[in-house]
């Protein structure tokens, strides 16, 4: 998730580029960088941090060029440096690009290119630079095309060459462009984004590039190419949204368009790091020998929130797979204990931020102690990343609501696959590594089936907007969701909501059961699931409302409850990642339909870096 905006026009371009990196600093925002044709040839000013570092170091600089590009960066490969941030250069500086998405195939391209090339960089978006140099021979667009049917991964480019001073190319595969078309009363001039919201202040007009096509802006006139470089007919559409419905791309709130983001995102935090074969996952980010990993016996997840609720899934993956015994400790609470942790325990951080403090001093601690400390981490080059001495990164993209959503299900998606891997070494047999494997592939698009409910589940929020006081139950791997679900619901609605597992309820907490009570329910297929329907039997003879969510098919439900989300069948490990995405859904209509602030909640802040 980085942002790209690109003019080719009349009027400066300078102004018009820094200006949309502003409106795109929400994709990413650890660097950001411009380049400008002047004279024919290509300035270029970069700089670490937020947009207002770079507009402050342009400040007494002179771009009166009027074609150019820029990017504000969310890094995945390569630390958060000036050298990292794009724009790229290939070797002669005359070709320059910039890029979101990842080339997984950069290493090979890198050894093919050889010795001719000089990176300066860790970027794999530097590498695709110096092999669009390599394929050149005078026309760009040609150059581009030649090497985007060498690379594997992911890409919205877009390119300059200073032998081409009136020509912009752009190319898109799985990661958005858009393209603005200015040309009524006399304007020249196209914008290229990543999405519509720095384009709307000069003209509603726009293309959407395919996957697989390639635009070039040339002499005044757009064309779009497909792979066999024949021309592709586009249709110019009108935008409806104004510029701040653009940056949540059509969504009312953050929260929600990053709910709905996790189909995708869910992809980039699985993406090259399993082999299905062979039933296995790899992170290179463990950063431990084979023997290391094999003298590990004992796991502990430290967390604040979401991420420890996240946290609390893994345990069950790490004991099931690997039977390596496995705690959850809440940050604040690990620092200030007696922690047993010794050179054979391995302890994971796990934060979206990378900055939360209390999280942090836990990792320091856990230094202090001779653990193997490693972080899951969300912002690339945060503190908690720097601070391991190894881990990954989840690959979930910018999260601005303050409840986190994408970053919870990409937690867990790392945490299963570091399950697996440490399983694999151990007790974890083939069939079920791959079974794994394949249901996880499964999951984007069973989570799409559940958010194609989102009205449905509207419906059930507004029946039961009055309400004071809400249960939520869940069992085995599903207690971990009933607590997310809780905290989801408090945080942006702040309705009370607790969470227990299904079989405490009789234990003290059905005593508050009772007409106006409601209780949500996960009670999905899984070994488990008669138990769940006995407590649920329980809260119905007291005559308790009830909400499920329950398996596709599950007609046996219907008696439970007038209220029910079936949500698609996987694997039992699995079922919190699509499990949760109903209860966020449910956590955001109910908040939506109380009035609330659901971006930014009452006392509540994104990143807590204060004890
Ligand atoms: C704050 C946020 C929570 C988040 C927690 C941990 O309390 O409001 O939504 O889960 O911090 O944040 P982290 O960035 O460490 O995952």
């Amino acid at each position: 998730m980085c942002g790209i905006i690109g003019y080719i026009g009349k009027k400066e371009a300078l102004p018009i580029l820094i200006k949309g990196l502003r409106r795109l600093e929400y994709r990413g925002y650890d660097s950001a960088g411009v380049a400008i044709i002047e004279d024919s040839n290509i300035k270029r000013i970069r700089s670490v941090g937020r947009i207002d570092n770079l507009a402050d170091k342009i400040k007494n600089e002179k771009f009166t060029g009027h074609v150019g590009i820029a990017h504000t960066r969310w890094a995945t490969h390569g630390g958060v440096t000036e050298e990292n941030a794009h724009p790229h250069f290939g070797c002669d500086e005359k070709l320059v690009i910039v890029h979101n998405g990842i080339i997984e195939n950069y290493r090979e391209i890198k050894e093919m290119l050889g010795n001719k090339h000089t990176f300066k960089t860790e970027t794999d978006t530097e590498i695709l630079a110096h092999l669009i140099e390599n394929n050149y021979t005078g026309d760009l667009r040609l150059a581009v095309e030649k090497s985007l049917t060498m690379v594997r991964g992911t890409y919205a480019l877009v390119a300059m060459h200073s032998d081409h001073p009136d020509t912009i190319v752009a190319a898109r595969l799985g990661s958005p462009l858009v393209v603005g078309v200015n040309t009524d009363n006399g304007h020249d001039e196209y914008f290229i984004a990543s999405d519509a919201s720095p384009i709307l202040s000069y003209t509603k007009k726009v293309i959407f590039l395919d996957d697989n096509e390639v635009l070039e802006i040339s002499g005044g006139k757009m064309n779009t190419f497909n792979i066999k470089d024949e021309i592709v007919q586009k249709n110019i559409e009108e935008i409806e949204w104004d510029e701040a419905e653009a940056q949540k791309q059509g969504f009312p709130h953050f929260m929600l368009k990053e709910i709905f983001d996790q189909p995708r995102v869910f992809v980039d935090a699985i993406r090259g790091r399993y082999d299905l074969k062979n039933g296995i996952s790899f992170l290179g980010g463990i950063n431990m020998t084979e023997e290391e990993m094999h003298s590990v016996n004992k796991i502990i997840l430290i967390a604040c929130g979401t991420a420890s609720y996240a946290g609390m899934v893994g345990k069950y993956a790490f004991e099931r797979l690997a039977g390596i015994p496995t705690t959850v400790e809440v940050s604040s609470e690990f620092r200030y204990s007696d922690p047993i942790v010794d050179d054979k325990t391995l302890v994971f951080v796990l934060s979206q931020s990378g900055e939360t403090a209390d999280t942090l001093a836990a990792l320091r601690e856990a230094k202090r102690k001779g653990a193997f400390v490693r972080g899951v981490v969300n912002v690339v080059g945060s503190t908690i990343a720097r601070e391991t001495d190894g881990g990954t990164y989840i690959h979930a993209g910018p999260e601005l609501a303050v409840a986190s959503t994408k970053a919870y299900t990409n937690t867990v998606a790392v945490l299963l696959l570091y399950a697996l891997q440490f399983g694999r070494l151990k007790r974890t047999s083939l069939a079920t590594g791959e079974r794994i494997l394949k249901a996880l592939l499964e999951i984007p698009e069973k989570m799409t089936k559940i958010l194609e409910q989102s009205d449905k589940i509207k419906v059930i929020a507004e029946k039961y907007k009055n309400t004071k006081n809400m249960m939520f139950i869940g069992r085995g791997v599903n207690y971990p969701v009933a607590l997310e679900g809780a905290l989801k619901l408090k945080e942006i609605s702040y309705v009370h909501a607790d969470a227990f597992p299904g079989g405490e309820l009789k234990h003290g907490h059905i005593a508050l059961l009772s007409t106006d009570f409601p209780i949500f329910a996960i009670m999905t297929k899984n070994q488990l699931y008669d138990k769940m329907r006995s407590n649920v039997e329980e809260i119905k003879a007291r005559k308790a409302p009830v909400i499920l969510i329950a398996t596709e098919g599950d007609v046996g439900t219907k008696d439970l409850s007038e209220d029910i989300i079936y949500v698609p069948e996987t694997m039992e490990l699995l079922e919190p990642l699509l499990n949760s995405v109903a209860l966020q859904l449910f956590a955001y209509h109910t908040a939506v339909t109380l009035g609330r602030d659901v971006d930014r909640p009452r006392n509540l802040a994104k990143s807590v870096t204060v004890e």
